[in-house]
C-alpha cells in the first residue's frame, strides 16, 4: 500500500490495523485530518554524523548568551535527568516529579542569564539545530492541503519557532504549544509565561487548550508524530476522534525500549533521521 512502509527502519506490532486506519482516514478526505507533532528529536534530527544534536534548551545552553558557569549547571542537570527520561525500568508517577525538577531548575538559570530576546535569532543561526531530511516536503505539502499541523512541544516555544522560521517552513497552518519566554519592558528574559509543559504532562497542556481542538472538530482523523512516551497524550484533546495513527521515532536506548514503544506506537521508526515515512503516509492521505 505505501512501500515506504517495508523500510528496515520501520517496525509494527500490527501492520494490519495501521493499514485499516490508514484506508479509513484516507477514504474520510485530507480535510478530516489534523497532523499533532513532538518537536525536539521528532521534527529535529536526533544526530548527524555520529554527533547529537541540539533541542531547544541545547541551543540555548550551548550558546554565547550563557556564562560558562550557567554551561556547566545546565550540562550537570542534563546528565542526571535525561537517564532518567529515557530509563524504561522506572515507572511514569515516579519520574514526573523528577522531570518537573529538571524543567524547573533548567528555567531558574535561564532565567538568571538576562537573555535578550532580541540575540535569540543570532543563536538560533548560529547553532547545530537540524530539522529532519524532508522536513520542506512535509511543511510544504501539510500547507498546501490546509492539513493544520500543531506543534507540541516541551521545548523551548520562541526558539522553536525561529528554527522553523529560518527553515522557510513557518506556513500559517503551523500552531504552536509550548513553553514561551516572558520578557521585560528592555527585552530581558525575565519568566516563563502560563503553565510549565513538560514531558509527562502533554495530556493536561492539550486539555488546557479546548479553544484549538474545538476549532478543528471537523478534522476527527489524526496523525500523531512523537519520540518519548509522554507524546502518546499530544492528542488528548482532541473533539469526537475517530482514527488516530501515533508514530513513534526510537532514537536511543533501542534494544531497552523497543518493546514499549511497539506497545504503544502504531508505527516505530528505529534511527531513523528522516521523515521520509511520514510524507510518505502524508502523500497516500493526500
Ligand atoms: P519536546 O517535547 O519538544 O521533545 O522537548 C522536550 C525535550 O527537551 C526532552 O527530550 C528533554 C529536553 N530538555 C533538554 O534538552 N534540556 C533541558 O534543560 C530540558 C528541561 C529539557
Ligand atoms: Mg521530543
Amino acid at each position: 500500500m505505501i512501500p515506504e512502509l517495508s523500510n528496515p527502519s520501520v517496525y509494527m506490532k500490527n501492520p494490519h490495523r495501521v493499514q485499516e486506519t490508514l484506508q479509513s482516514m484516507m477514504k474520510a478526505g485530507s480535510n478530516t485530518v489534523q497532523v499533532i507533532s513532538d518537536f525536539d528529536m521528532t521534527l529535529t534530527r536526533f544526530a548527524y554524523n555520529g554527533k547529537r544534536c541540539p533541542t531547544c534548551h541545547n541551543i540555548l545552553d550551548n550558546s554565547k548568551l550563557i556564562s560558562d558557569d550557567c554551561k556547566q549547571q545546565l550540562k550537570d542537570l542534563l546528565n542526571t535527568y535525561y537517564p532518567i527520561e529515557i530509563d524504561t525500568s522506572r515507572p511514569v508517577d515516579e519520574k514526573l516529579p523528577l522531570m518537573v525538577q529538571w524543567w524547573t531548575k533548567a528555567h531558574e538559570l535561564l532565567v538568571e542569564q538576562k537573555i535578550r530576546k532580541d540575540l535569540l535569532a543570532v543563536v538560533v543561526k548560529e547553532s547545530d539545530a537540524m530539522l529532519r531530511e524532508g522536513y520542506q516536503l512535509f511543511f510544504d505539502h501539510l500547507h498546501e492541503h490546509s492539513i493544520p499541523l500543531l506543534i507540541f512541544s516541551a521545548g523551548i516555544g520562541d526558539i522553536l519557532e525561529e528554527v522553523i522560521r529560518q527553515a522557510g517552513v513557518f506556513h500559517s497552518n503551523v500552531k504552536v504549544f509550548s513553553n514561551y519566554m516572558d520578557f521585560d519592558e528592555s527585552g530581558v528574559l525575565k519568566a516563563f509565561k502560563g503553565e510549565l509543559i513538560h514531558i509527562y504532562n502533554k495530556r493536561e497542556g492539550a486539555l488546557l487548550n479546548t479553544g484549538h481542538f474545538q476549532e478543528l472538530r471537523t478534522r476527527p482523523n489524526v496523525l500523531l508524530l512523537g519520540d518519548s512516551l509522554g507524546d502518546l497524550t499530544m492528542a488528548d484533546g482532541v473533539q469526537d476522534m475517530e482514527n488516530i495513527l501515533k508514530i513513534g521515532f526510537l532514537n536511543d536506548k533501542v534494544e531497552e525500549r523497543k518493546q514499549s514503544y511497539l506497545d504503544s506506537y502504531d508505527v516505530v521508526l528505529v534511527k531513523d533521521e528522516t521523515l521520509e515515512v511520514p510524507n510518505a503516509i502524508l502523500h497516500y492521505l493526500t
